[in-house]
């Protein structure tokens, strides 16, 4: 087979013709794309993931083959299927591309028919071995023993023929209680966890990369607690063929009671066997500030009283194992017990704007401190000059506060260890309490009367962080001798911006599988130009937000904030509803476009910032209601709307294939699969359901929002469909119920609230309208989740030409011409006018979808654009600049930037609205 689960081996093609455009209209079965760095082109590439997207019927997916090179060069790659088309062709592949230190600017990805089956496995592939007990993965740099089952994760780390690391296990302690701030000490339990391995399984293996993943629980290490294995947790491992560094993603969802278990720790951490290794050549390098490190040997013989020699200084420093003893000044050499060997180092970046480092020779004696810095770049590094040693650094260091290192013992024969911490132990314990105590708010009338205050949407029992996750990426490089500043130094690059590639905008434009509502940004002049504009000033101004209002921490980076407080010159942190965003009004359908036409590397990492907050932080993974999201609010998860429309996968579909197929955001997107379980738990509109109609959840007819509920499964169900996931011919069968059911209806996608069947997918009509006489329910938030996106993906990948799509898109586009039609228009339609429109501004892109599809009809164009200038939202006038606001004898705490004419609802649309419009309807007059 040339493709799929187990590898492809591609003996050719480098030199093969290379077509200037891609997929020319007649003709040949080959193509060639390029793909390119997102950004500049890293230091180093470790070995990348990538995706590239592919026009229907245009590949079969199982007669293609895939080659790469980079100038004249072949470059090993390693290909897999992530998306089909329903005719069978390829839609979205993943490719797997060798590491190399000497970074080519761009690679072609050759696609060929004629599949060459040469299974036979290369000498450079990375090997994947599995016993009774351990898996091993030897990628040519470096061999790793993973366990499969006990509470140790990594057996071993080698490399150049020597065991760099040892036992990397996971660190968890939390205590039962906090003190609270209170001047009386309460008494509580600390309590130290460890890992209990459920499974280990290799769950992707191909010549360039092996995937090992460790699922499991944290099982308290005391005996008698009582204390149940907790914190589920996964780590994945991907070691790629030639290099010595170790991806690991790791993830854990809180699962536990707040009031009860205070996270006080969170870490990973390997030994590292230093044995004889003389004390003055172990060495440590802990990352400052700009690429800078601590350099230091556990016994340093530099700056004393008495010199050893300029050579053995230089070289202790440059970390290479010093000279004879013998060739050193007598009168320091049977001196040296007098110099202390410190043990312990620690590092801790407690806030954004600063760490601390401190050093003791050993427990039981005071710690010295070390001068300090603001923003680490998260890398350190334990080991010796002989033996060799570890490097362990996580993404986003600062940003993820608090976090930290520790490395212990380094003096030890017998075992140092280095940590590295998720979450330090210095901080103060994790808070996942309430932020409030409900304030009386015990029934629905007064729940919707605070709303209507606060814009808070409280319920008792529904604040509630219980299912949620975070997700942090780490790297652990093996040395098989101290490396250069400069080695260490590109790997905190690489860390701090892991190297992403992607194919051109055009390739993606043309492809029509990233998504059928944009076109590559063109050079532009007038209206058009200043629309561009006002894009990246939207872009670059939240980039820029994030920095100046220090939106970061271990629960809060990737995500900003719903709406500005003028008056005090601050985002309304502390305002119910007005404060975390959670998704609202859909920025991710802003970014995520907005990389796609542009390839801007700015844009492409705040999304996939906000893409990975969103979808752990924001979205239940365990629990009843996992699957869903939660509504804006001063805690990601504190508001009681629990609703699809948070964790919609249209927000995060595009991150997904562009990586390859990332497998935790695969893993995520499944569980919005079943997210009309948790429906079933929480009837989204229970506190604003009109009385008069009595309904009980029920599996067969869920009382639904098309817009809010079902488009979010949609997306989901599609996701699964395309993807040929274990469930897609379920997911198919879903969609082309809801298809058919929606078409029956009366009034289509005016309905609004439909009853939906979980176990089939049929759509039919509510309640209030038993007969299907017609019923005219709208809702502004309708469209303002995804569904114009999830509706025409779904109609593009089933082709207009199926008698269901294309109805489904009539109807469709009756809801897009009629949300801002004229209230005679309505009336004359549907019998009645709608009320509650709003958000008509980001309506616009719906009346542009309907005057494109009536063949670029002008009347409706120019109402589009009409409504985009001038109804609501963001105004052609707004200032489109943002103000500085000096911190000197004013009422801010810092100097800050604001605009406080933009709210984050009216920017996330606005910018979905340019992009569709422009497509649909070319410039704006
Ligand atoms: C290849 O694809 C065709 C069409 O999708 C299918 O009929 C055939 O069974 C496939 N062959 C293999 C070996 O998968
Ligand atoms: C070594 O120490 C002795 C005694 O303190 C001193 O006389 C001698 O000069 C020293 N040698 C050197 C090379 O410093
Ligand atoms: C952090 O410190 C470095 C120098 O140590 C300085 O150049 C940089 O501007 C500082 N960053 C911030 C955000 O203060
Ligand atoms: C419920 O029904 C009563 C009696 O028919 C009616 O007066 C009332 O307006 C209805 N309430 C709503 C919210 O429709
Ligand atoms: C749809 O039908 C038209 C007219 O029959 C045809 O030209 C076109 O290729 C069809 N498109 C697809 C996707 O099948
Ligand atoms: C454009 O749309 C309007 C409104 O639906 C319609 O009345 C008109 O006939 C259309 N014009 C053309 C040329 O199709
Ligand atoms: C602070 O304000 C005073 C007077 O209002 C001004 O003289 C001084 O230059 C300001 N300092 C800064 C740093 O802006």
């Amino acid at each position: 087979m040339c493709i799929g689960k187990w590898k492809l081996v591609v003996v050719c093609l480098a030199a093969e013709h290379v077509a200037s455009q891609p997929w020319p209209k007649s003709g040949g079965s080959s193509d060639s794309v390029k793909v390119k760095w997102i950004g500049d082109k890293p230091v180093l590439n470790p070995g990348t993931t990538f995706g590239l997207p592919w026009p229907r019927g245009r590949h079969a997916a199982n007669k293609t083959s895939f080659s790469a090179s980079a100038g004249n060069e072949a470059v090993r790659i390693q290909s897999w299927v992530t998306s089909y088309w329903p005719d069978g062709s390829i839609k979205w592949t993943g490719h797997a591309v060798e590491p190399s230190t000497d970074v080519p600017d761009e690679y072609v990805i050759v696609t060929s028919s004629s599949c060459q089956k040469t299974a036979k496995r290369a000498s450079e592939d990375v090997s994947v071995r599995s016993n009774g007990d351990t898996i091993t993965v030897d990628t040519g740099k470096v061999s790793v023993v993973f366990a499969k089952a006990g509470n140790i994760l990594v057996k071993s780390i080698s490399t150049g023929g020597k065991i760099v690391g040892q036992n990397g296990v996971l660190v968890l302690r939390t205590q039962t209680d906090t003190d609270d701030g209170s001047d009386i000490p309460r008494i509580f339990d600390r309590l130290q966890f460890e890992a209990s391995i459920d499974e280990t399984k290799v769950e992707n293996q191909g010549s360039v990369r092996a995937l090992v993943t460790v699922k499991g629980k944290h099982a308290v290490k005391q005996s008698n607690t009582g204390q149940d294995p907790w914190l589920p947790f996964t780590v994945r491992f991907y070691l790629y063929s030639g290099s010595e560094a170790i991806r690991v993603v790791h993830s854990l969802v809180y699962d536990g009671k707040p009031d009860k278990d205070f996270i006080t720790a969170i870490g990973l951490r390997f030994d590292v066997p230093l044995g004889d290794e003389q004390l003055y050549n172990r060495h440590i390098r802990i990352a400052g500030v700009d690429g800078g490190f601590l350099t230091e040997s556990v016994q340093g013989i530099t700056g004393l009283r008495r010199d050893p020699g300029a050579g053995v200084r230089k070289a202790q420093i440059g970390g290479k194992t010093l000279p004879d003893v013998a060739t050193w000044d007598r009168n320091f050499t049977t001196r040296l017990q007098w110099i202390p060997a410190f043990n312990d180092y620690s590092l801790s970046q407690l806030s954004p704007d600063g760490f601390t480092l401190k050093k003791r020779t050993k427990a039981g004696q005071s710690w010295i401190n070390i001068p300090a810095g603001n923003r680490s770049s998260g890398l350190a590094y334990l080991g010796g000059s002989t033996k060799g040693g570890l490097a362990i650094g996580l993404r986003d260091f600062w940003k993820k506060y608090p976090t930290g290192f520790s490395i212990s013992n380094a003096a030890s024969r017998t075992v140092s260890t280095a940590t590295l911490w998720l979450y330090s132990p210095e901080a103060p314990p994790m808070d996942l309490r309430p932020w409030h105590d409900e304030m009386g708010q015990d029934t629905y009338a007064k729940q919707l009367e605070a709303l209507d205050t606060t814009y808070e949407d409280y319920e008792p029992g529904f604040m509630t962080p219980y299912g949620v996750a975070r997700t942090s990426e780490v790297y652990i490089i093996g040395f098989p001798s101290t490396p250069s500043a400069e080695t260490l130094g590109k790997w905190t690059k690489i860390i701090e911006e892991p190297p992403a590639l992607a194919t051109e905008p055009e390739v993606l434009y043309k492809s029509k599988a990233a998504g059928v509502l944009w076109a590559p940004r063109t050079e532009t002049s007038g209206s058009a130009a200043t629309l561009e504009s006002h894009l990246d000033f939207l872009a670059k101004f939240y980039r820029d937000q994030v920095e100046n209002r220090r939106w970061y921490g271990f629960w809060d980076h990737g995500d900003f904030m719903h709406t500005y407080d003028a008056s005090r010159h601050t985002w309304a942190y502390d305002v119910g509803g007005y404060a975390w965003d959670n998704g609202e009004l859909s920025p991710d359908l802003f970014f995520w476009p907005q990389f796609l036409r542009t390839g801007d590397a700015s844009v492409y990492r705040f999304a996939e910032a906000v893409a990975r907050h969103g979808s752990e932080v924001d979205q239940y993974h365990v629990g009843p209601w996992k699957g869903l999201g939660t509504r804006h609010g001063v805690q990601h998860w504190g508001d009681s709307a629990k609703q699809v429309r948070i964790s919609t996968p249209i927000f995060r579909k595009v991150f997904y294939y562009l990586t390859g197929g990332d497998e935790r955001q695969g893993e995520i997107i499944r569980e919005v699969l079943d997210a009309d379980q948790a429906i079933l738990q929480v009837d989204p509109r229970r506190k604003v359901r009109d009385p008069n109609i009595t309904y009980v959840p029920d599996p067969e007819a869920l009382y639904i929002s098309l817009g809010t509920d079902w488009s979010g499964l949609a997306a989901a169900l599609l996701i699964e469909w395309e993807t040929r996931g274990p469930r897609w011919e379920e997911a198919r069968s879903k969609l082309i119920s809801s298809m058919r059911g929606l078409n029956a209806l009366k009034n289509g996608f005016i309905t609004g609230e439909v009853f939906y069947n979980s176990k089939t997918g049929l759509i039919s009509p509510p309640p209030d309208d038993p007969d299907n006489k017609g019923s005219v329910t709208i809702s502004h938030l309708s469209a303002s989740f995804g569904e114009s996106e999830v509706v025409t993906e779904l109609i593009n990948h089933i082709g207009a030409n199926d008698t269901d799509a294309s109805t489904f898109e009539k109807n469709w586009l009756d809801y897009c011409y009629y949300y801002g039609a004229s209230k005679a228009e309505q009336a004359a339609r549907y019998g009645t006018s709608f009320s509650g429109i709003s958000l008509r501004q980001g309506h616009s892109k719906l009346t542009a979808l309907a005057a494109n599809r009536d063949g670029g009809n002008a009347t409706i164009a120019a109402r589009a654009w009409k409504e985009f200038f001038s109804t609501d939202g963001l105004a052609p006038t707004a200032p489109w600049v943002s103000v500085p606001i000096s911190g000197n004898h004013s009422i801010v705490l810092v100097p800050v930037e604001e605009a406080s004419w933009i709210s984050t609802n009216e920017a996330a649309q606005y910018g979905g609205a340019v992009i569709e419009n422009m497509y649909l309807l070319g410039s704006p007059p």
